[in-house]
């Protein structure tokens, strides 16, 4: 309290500027006042030390933090910090730049809270299976509160790169592979963060990344080039950013990535001309970690003076880790090669967004130790996380109605991601802890009681490669392999499955096997799991296998050979729980895919909204384009997913054959729960534009809805389309309609679905 007092009195006498009310929404008008007095008094030292943002280290004990840089706060060469968290932490960190700084100007606190920050929810990828938006926004919207109190005032969250390929591992950070559903999703983080009020103290600014298409990185290998058309970037790859900035989010981070051989963070295009001009960003651009020394690497500076040049002259404003702003841009001023002018802008960016954070009123209105106490972990948030998790979880088989199963006779529960509190939290799981998790087996056991019998076996490490094994356990993976065989260990788990009625395998991926620099090329189950489902299929006892993965795998063999298969990609805290509810029936899968899961990895890319060709495969007709050893098709379709009941779709009913521009088409199906129990249903709109100005898309998402329908209840569902709906980026990028022929679907995913045409006039 001490230090705000000094801080308005600062404001207030010197300045001359009043601060406005703790309360009290200022006018614009009164914010750039405030930020341009302040700006008028900076010296081009403090100005630069804003730009310059700087990690905390994680210590056993918690966050710690380099002597230089507290030397680099109490100088005022800093403005913000990231991976400090902890109320009483980051009062200290904010204390040393508000009383020890010439202008007492307060950090930031940026953390990378990517599925919640001490609460884990799904990984993204398996968050977007709900397709939930709103169910989404409520857990950005706890995120933020536990962020928030403990003391962050920003996420490096949302992640939207649309992804094709599922060797690269940050697929799991993103949400899949649809614009349309992406962007939606984007929009749903942003707000959930962000709140109504920035200021708020509940709230945190939200950073949209990697801007941009790092989800496009060549042949799937982590940090690896991309080219691309503009035209498939506009279609695709950029709406979902387009989206977070329309929803208004505070920041962007560059991403590590080339465009077209110009590196992201040094993309005048990108990040200038795209965001600011054409799309009219106005808040600030983060690089993403040492991006701008990268550039060296990348061979298009020279040196760290050179890259700074060219990051800053494209648009980066705030400089993550790299030492090179900080370094080198008062030399570039000086030079006359970066005008003060331009300096002033960025440090007006970043010093806004202090301001609507409310940090300039109260530069620790998020840090309250008795909140955190209360708000972190509290009951309310992991119910609504158990809730995410049911909802991420898509049924990709189900044979013979193996499940749900009975709680009753014995259950064999088998595999390295059993009995694994670890994993289940995933990868980019921030603060979270992972001992708070519930694994698999306790889920089971406590959903079981003492109804059914439990046997356990782990059957298998997470792998015996052991250069994986290294390289997880360098960093961080802590794996520590059975003392035991693989022989050994299947032995015993086969002798496991012996004794029960139904055996659960739990396996697929540790938790570090998807994430940043986490590419894989064969994205199978490991080997040695493989070997174990096999020598447990061979006691022909029923199989449930339940997946714990970062990515779509490729699963022929155990598609063709196991009865049921639940994806339950990483679920967060409450993971046991969720797919212990989901095993036993007391809730009834709904997840649908979000990312097409390949036949094989020679596949790859697969995705639902390819085009036709001029020769549409055909496996009876040599020359069409097709594979001789595998469909066209994906394994699991994007949208796919199934559940415990079923569900029948009706023949579409279109209000009219003809579209007029400005008028409305309705598109009705009645959906029957035809099955025994009560369930939600994803149901998906698609639209094809037959001809064109520009080829396009065999299908493209233009709609869902998630409907729930009692047993043996019908509903006719309505979608709406207008002219807008049905624009495409034509020969000259102009992003218009056309008149034509258009087909339009509705089905529980994108291959199965009913079919009806109109014209659009
Ligand atoms: C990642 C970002 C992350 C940043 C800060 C980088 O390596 O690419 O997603 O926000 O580190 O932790």
């Amino acid at each position: 309290m001490r230090s705000i007092l000094r801080l308005l009195l600062f404001f207030g006498l010197i300045s001359g500027i009043a601060v406005p009310g703790f309360c009290q929404q200022a006018s614009d008008s009164a914010m750039y006042a405030f930020v341009n007095h302040l700006i008028s008094q900076m010296t081009l030292d403090e100005k630069i030390g804003q730009l310059n943002l700087l990690t905390s280290d994680m210590a056993v004990t918690g966050p710690t933090m380099r002597k230089e840089y507290l030397d680099d706060i109490q100088a005022g060469r800093c403005g913000g910090i990231f991976n400090a968290f902890g109320p009483a932490y980051v009062r200290k960190l904010q204390e040393i730049a508000v009383d020890s700084t010439r202008l007492h100007i307060p950090l930031l606190f940026g953390f990378d809270v990517i599925h919640g920050h001490k609460t884990i929810f799904p990984i993204p990828l398996g968050m977007a299976c709900s397709w939930d938006t709103a169910g989404i926004e409520q857990a950005a919207r706890i995120a933020a509160t536990e962020a928030a109190a403990d003391g962050l005032n920003w996420v490096f969250s949302p992640m939207v790169d649309l992804a094709r390929d599922p060797r690269w591992g940050r697929v799991a950070e993103g949400a899949g592979e649809d614009p349309y559903l992406g962007s939606l999703i984007a929009r749903a983080y942003v707000k959930g963060y962000q709140g109504n009020n920035l200021a708020d103290s509940n709230t945190v600014m939200a950073c949209v990344k990697h801007y941009a298409l790092y989800g496009a990185v060549e042949a799937g290998r982590e940090y690896n080039i991309v080219d691309m058309s503009r035209r498939r970037m506009f279609e695709d790859y950029l709406p979902p950013y387009k989206a977070a900035i329309d929803a208004g989010v505070g920041s962007v981070m560059s991403a590590f990535n080339e465009i077209n051989g110009v590196p992201a963070t040094a993309n005048h295009w990108l990040l200038t001309e795209l965001l600011r001009q054409q799309w009219h960003f106005k808040g600030f651009v983060v690089t993403d970690y040492d991006a701008i020394p990268e550039l060296i690497n990348h061979g298009i500076a020279a040196d760290t003076a050179e890259a700074s040049k060219l990051a800053f002259q494209a648009g980066a404003e705030m400089d993550m880790q790299g030492l090179a702003y900080i370094h080198h841009l008062k030399t570039l001023v000086e030079e006359g090669q970066i005008s003060e002018d331009a300096i002033d802008q960025a440090v007006r960016d970043i010093l806004i967004a202090k301001y609507k954070l409310g940090l300039f009123q109260n530069p620790y209105n998020r840090i309250d130790e008795g909140r955190a106490q209360r708000e972190i972990m509290s009951p309310d948030k992991l119910a609504f996380a158990r809730q995410m998790a049911r909802e991420s979880i898509v049924l990709l088989k189900n044979e013979h109605q193996l499940l749900p199963l009975k709680k009753s006779g014995t259950i064999a529960v088998i595999g390295p991601l059993a009995n694994d509190q670890r994993d289940m939290i995933g990868c980019w799981s921030g603060a979270g802890d992972w001992h708070k998790a519930v694994s698999i087996l306790q889920g089971i056991r406590e959903a079981v009681g003492n109804q059914a019998k439990i046997l356990y076996a782990l059957g298998a490490n997470i792998t015996d490669d052991t250069s994986m094994l290294r390289q997880l356990n360098a960093f961080g993976g802590d794996i520590h392999p059975s003392p035991l065989s693989p022989q050994q260990l299947i032995r015993e788990a086969v002798a496991t499955a012996r004794k029960a009625d139904v055996v659960v395998m739990c396996l697929g991926e540790s938790a570090g096997m998807s994430g940043e620099a986490a590419s894989r090329a064969d994205i199978h189950i490991p080997e040695n799991q493989r070997e174990l489902l096999k020598a447990v299929y061979a006691t022909g006892k029923p199989i449930v296998l339940v997946l714990s993965n970062g990515r779509p795998l490729v699963l022929k063999w155990e598609g063709e050979h196991i009865p049921a298969i639940l994806e339950t990609w990483f679920l967060g805290t409450e993971a046991g729980h969720a797919i212990a509810d989901v095993l036993f029936g007391d809730s009834n899968p709904s997840g649908k895919l979000t990312m097409s899961f390949p036949y094989a990895v020679g596949q790859i890319p697969v995705y639902y909204n390819h085009k036709n060709t001029g020769r549409p495969g055909n496996p009876n007709v040599k020359w069409t384009s097709k594979y001789m050893d595998i469909p066209n098709d994906p394994l699991y379709p994007f949208g796919y997913g199934l559940s415990y009941t079923h569900f029948t779709y009706g023949p579409l009913q279109l209000d009219k054959p003809v579209l007029m521009p400005g008028d409305k088409l309705h598109i009705r199906v009645t959906l029957t729960n035809d099955g025994d129990r009560d369930g939600t249903e994803i149901a998906q709109l698609y639209i094809r534009d037959r001809v064109a100005d520009v080829t396009q898309p065999v299908k493209v998402l233009k709609g869902f809805q998630r409907v729930f329908l009692k047993k043996g209840e019908s509903k006719t569902i309505e979608f709406t389309l207008t002219a807008d709906d049905l624009r495409i980026y034509d020969q000259h990028m102009q992003y218009r309609y056309e008149p034509g022929v258009f087909d339009v679907y509705v089905g529980g995913n994108s291959r199965d679905v009913q079919q009806a045409s109109f014209v659009l006039k």
